[in-house]
Formats: structure tokens, C-alpha cells, sequence
């Protein structure tokens, strides 16, 4: 059953138009019409503040400056001020001196961080029959809670029309409360979707297109359309994704499972194995290699998608793997749990997997095999993940992540030692925007980037909690965890959004990032290709043999 906890997103059906209102005047007048109480009232019982203009809640600065914390690029940290004007940072340096109209900000002994970008989200999805539970406001203030300023989120064509897909998700995100981009999904082919997608590219920046092999009967996509998409992705500039399983064969591990009487939560892991995703993952290289075109591998989850990402990297190929957050600190024994409702939060594709898949992911997150990591935020509540409570195959696929990510990565790899704080940052933030072609803008703390910046205390500890959380879902895969550094403030776009554990934003103040292609994996291509032309020695001129 979902229990209906007590934030403002959740107590009213009106508070959810409220929210999806842009006009201040009106949103702040149907905020306190809806409410009982005062809006600070509010805000002080809850935890969170949407408010309606910048002279609402918490005063909001257009002037900020961070002092004395250890400021952190990819490449690069030292103890610093960061001065922040108008949503953009202006100077890096130590003892910058600011009037009385500045907030300051004491981060002495705190690391002062790019906000993490992630890379793989859901945001209201409709998908497996339902619609996942975290809109644009909702899954954006747990991101920012969470130190994540930016997300990319996957848009799906509607009626397989990309421009009816974009339009759809543009209105969506009208009640974003911080910067967004979107990638693009492509489920069928005709000359209409290969025209779209220039479109998509050309007008609206959008510079990424996501090929489904798996969800077989709906999203899936056959090797003849991959091959045409990544021709296309190749012509455009554009990077091309997938989700690495082979559809097929995952169809008839269900159709085992169901004909062994396994209709569980386990059902969904044993039927999928990491065999399958291996086999995709190798697929989509060789007929990238094939094409010449830079893949990027989305939710990485076994050691055998891991190696066939290495093997290519080896060998000189554009390859990006990106784990996510699941797959890197879960196991799949809660699959196992007799109680459906706690098995059943953990079914995602690809499935976690065994104990050891994570310690690899691990791994090869630290040594650079993979290079950033993602969430795959997806969230249902336990309502809908009943749907499937008598068939694993309408369990809705997905699990939270997109507030806990930069918690439990810093645990995870920081704390433990596996990485440092400069990597850290270029695989929770900087690397994500290199390859979607926002660098510097996004991802770094340099004069001019954007005002996108967390204060993290390494010495402070957070909880994840399901009743705490400020996802619209019942429950959180990773609920009761603890750990070390907690993310104590988060500015976005210049204002301070998460300060003293208080979400202070400003629904519509999100904007949409373009993004443009031909970023980093496309430099020297063209190269290759020539090279291969060259190396064809073809056509063969003959001479006819005479009569
Ligand atoms: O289970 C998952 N991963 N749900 C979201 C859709 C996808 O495959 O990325
Ligand atoms: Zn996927
Ligand atoms: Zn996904």
C-alpha cells in the first residue's frame, strides 16, 4: 500500500496544478488558497519552500560569495572564494572582498563543488502502463536536496512523432525548479524519424539519441533500425545510447520463468541474466565500430557489459559506460525478500545483480574504464509495483537514485578511498557535461561557468529514509543507509536552493539546456574514416579482357 506522507506535492490534487502553474502572481495566490496554513508555516513543518517569486521565502541573493572552502575541479582543487553574481560565477580566487549586499557563505574545511549532473533520469515516463511518480518538480527538488543541479531525461516520441514527444515534454517540465536537457528516444524508422531527428538535432538541441534493445513489443528496436539510427546519429554529430539486453532472448527467459511457476520479483533478475547483457553490449559496439560512431552504453550493471566496454576501449574505440548508482552499491538479494512490496522496489533493467557485479563496477569506475555515473531515476511507488504482484513482467521496471547519488558515490568511493576528490567530481559532474557538450558552462567552477555549486562537509553524516526523502515515492532502495559527507547547501542557477536541510525554489525557474553536437567523441572521426577509405584499395580498375 502507498503511504501518502506529508509534503505539499502530496496533500491535495489542486496542489499538483499549483505546481505546474508558471506565473508567479497566480502560483503564490493558489499556494495560500490551498493551503490551511502559511506558507512559512508551511515551509517550517515540512522541510521545503516552493516559492512564488525571488522575494518569497528565504531572502533569495543574486550575490553570493562561498569563502574559504577547498574549491574542487576535475583537475584541479585549492582553497578558495568563489564570488557569484546574477547566476553566474564571476571570480575564483582566495580573499575576495564583497559589500553588505553579498551572502556570504563559510565553507572553511568544506569542498566546494560543480552540482552533479546526471545523466540518466525518467521524469514523469509513462511507461509499462502507468507514469513514474516523479514529475519535473518533484524528482528536481529531491535532485537538489540531493546536490544534483542538472539532469538529462529521456524524451519518447508520442505516436512515434519526436516532435510531438518534445513538445510533451516541454510542457512537462514547464514547472522545473533547476536546468534540465533531454535526450531522445528512437522506437521505429521511416524517413519521417530520420527527418526528426535532424530536426531535433538542428532546432532543438538535442545532440543524443537512445536505442532501446530490450522491452520487447514496445520500445525495442531490431539490429536493422539500430544500424540506420547510428548512421543517422553519425551524420548529425549526434551521440548514440543504448540500453544494452538482448530482447529476445530476455522474452524467453520470462516465458522460462513463468513455465518453472517463478512469478516473483526474483523471476525478473533470473530471466534476464548478465549473459544477455553482455551479449547486447558487444552487439551495439561491433556495429558502432562498424559505422565509426561513438556509443555511449547506459546503465551498466554486469561485469559482463563491463568487459566488453573495456575490450573496445582497449582497442581504441569511443566507448562510454555509464554505471549507475544501483548497480555500483546494491545487490540483488532483496529480489529474494518474502515480503513483495520490498522485492518488488528492486526490479529495474538490466536487473542488480549478484554481489561482485557492484565491487567491479566499482572498479572500473576508479581506474576509468567507466567514465561518469548516472541514477536511471525511475521511480514507482509500491501502488504500482503491485501490478505485478502475480507476474514479474508488469512489475514497472525502475528504481530511485536521483537524490542520493552524490551521498552515496562520495561514501562509496570517496570515503573508502577508491577515488579522489578531484575524480569525484569529474564523474559525478564534469564528464557529463564534456560529453554532452556543455563543458565549461556546466560542470566546473570557473569564471563565467554557471552558478550550479555544493558545499559539501566531509565531516558531517547523512541518512537515507524513505520518510525523509523528498521523492513523491513510498519507498527508497536504499532506505536506512548511512554514511559520511553530506551536501549542506546547493545553489542553483545562482540561488541557494538546500540550505540548514530547507529546499527553498521556485517552480519555472529551471531552464532548458541545448545542446549541441559534434562534442568531444566526434574530434578526428573524419579521420577514420579516411583512413578506412585508404586502406579499401577498392574499386579494383580492370581492364576488359579483349575478345
Ligand atoms: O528499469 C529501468 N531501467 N527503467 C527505466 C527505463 C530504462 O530502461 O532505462
Ligand atoms: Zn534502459
Ligand atoms: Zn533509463
Amino acid at each position: 500500500m502507498a503511504v501518502e506522507r506529508n509534503l505539499p506535492w502530496k496533500t491535495s490534487r489542486e496542489t499538483k496544478s499549483i505546481v505546474s502553474i508558471n506565473r508567479p502572481e497566480l502560483l503564490l495566490l493558489l499556494l495560500l488558497l490551498s493551503f490551511p496554513r502559511s506558507i512559512s508555516e508551511l515551509n517550517q513543518m515540512q522541510g521545503y519552500c516552493a516559492v512564488a517569486s525571488d522575494s518569497e521565502c528565504s531572502r533569495s541573493f543574486t550575490k553570493i560569495l562561498i569563502k574559504e572552502g577547498t574549491v574542487v575541479n576535475a583537475h584541479h582543487k585549492e582553497v578558495a572564494d568563489v564570488y557569484i553574481e546574477d547566476g553566474v560565477i564571476v571570480s575564483v580566487r582566495p580573499n575576495i572582498k564583497v559589500g553588505d549586499d553579498v551572502k556570504i557563505l563559510d565553507a572553511t574545511g568544506k569542498y566546494v563543488m560543480p552540482g552533479g549532473i546526471d545523466p540518466h533520469t525518467h521524469l514523469e515516463m509513462e511507461f509499462m502502463g502507468t507514469v513514474t511518480i516523479d514529475d519535473f518538480f518533484t524528482g528536481q527538488a529531491a535532485a537538489l536536496a540531493g546536490g544534483t543541479t542538472m539532469h538529462i531525461d529521456f524524451v519518447i516520441p508520442v505516436n512515434g512523432s519526436l516532435s510531438a514527444g518534445f513538445e510533451s515534454y516541454k510542457n512537462k517540465a514547464k514547472k522545473a525548479v533547476m536546468d534540465y536537457g533531454f535526450h531522445m528516444a528512437i522506437i521505429k524508422w521511416d524517413e519521417e524519424v530520420a527527418k526528426e531527428m535532424e530536426l531535433m538535432v538542428k532546432e532543438n538541441g538535442i545532440n543524443s539519441f537512445k536505442f532501446f534493445m530490450a522491452y520487447k513489443g514496445s520500445l525495442m528496436v531490431n539490429d536493422e533500425l539500430l544500424m540506420q539510427g547510428l548512421e543517422k546519429c553519425k551524420s548529425l554529430g549526434a551521440l548514440a545510447m543504448v540500453h544494452a539486453e538482448n530482447g529476445d532472448g530476455v522474452a524467453e527467459g520470462q516465458k522460462r520463468m513463468i513455465d518453472l511457476g517463478i512469478t516473483g520479483p526474483e523471476g525478473h533478475a533470473l530471466s534476464r541474466p548478465p549473459v544477455l547483457e553482455g551479449e547486447a553490449t558487444a552487439r551495439a559496439i561491433h556495429l558502432a565500430s562498424f559505422v565509426n560512431t561513438p556509443l555511449y552504453v547506459v546503465h551498466v550493471m554486469s561485469i559482463n557489459a563491463m568487459e566488453e566496454i573495456a575490450k573496445a576501449r582497449k582497442a581504441g574505440q569511443r566507448v562510454i559506460g555509464e554505471p549507475v548508482v544501483s548497480g555500483l552499491v546494491l545487490d540483488d538479494s532483496w529480489l529474494w525478500d518474502p515480503d513483495f512490496t520490498t522485492a518488488a522496489k528492486y526490479v529495474m533493467s538490466p536487473p542488480i545483480r549478484k554481489a561482485g557485479h557492484d565491487k567491479a563496477l566499482q572498479s572500473a569506475l576508479s581506474t576509468g574504464i567507466l567514465q561518469l555515473v548516472g541514477t536511471d531515476h525511475c521511480t514507482f511507488n509500491s501502488t504500482q509495483k503491485a501490478f505485478g504482484f502475480d507476474d514479474f513482467r508488469k512489475i514497472p521496471n525502475g528504481v530511485n537514485g536521483i537524490e542520493e547519488r552524490m551521498h552515496l558515490i562520495w561514501d562509496t568511493m570517496v570515503v573508502s578511498g577508491q577515488i579522489s576528490v578531484t575524480d569525484y567530481v569529474r564523474i559525478t559532474s564534469t564528464e557529463c557535461a564534456r560529453i554532452f557538450n556543455i563543458y565549461p558552462r556546466k560542470g566546473a567552477i570557473l569564471e563565467g561557468s554557471d552558478a550550479d555549486i555544493i558545499i559539501l562537509n566531509p565531516n558531517a553524516s547523512f541518512k537515507v529514509t524513505a520518510a525523509s526523502h523528498h521523492s513523491k515515492s513510498d519507498t527508497n532502495v536504499y532506505d536506512g543507509r548511512t554514511g559520511k559527507g553530506k551536501v549542506e547547501v546547493t545553489i542553483s542557477g545562482g540561488r541557494v536552493v538546500w540550505e540548514d536541510g530547507m529546499l527553498n525554489v521556485m517552480p519555472g525557474s529551471g531552464k532548458y539546456i541545448r545542446m549541441a553536437p559534434y562534442g568531444y567523441l566526434f574530434d578526428g572521426i573524419e579521420k577514420a574514416d579516411a583512413a578506412y577509405l585508404a586502406s579499401l584499395r577498392a574499386p579494383v580498375q580492370r581492364t576488359k579482357a579483349a575478345a
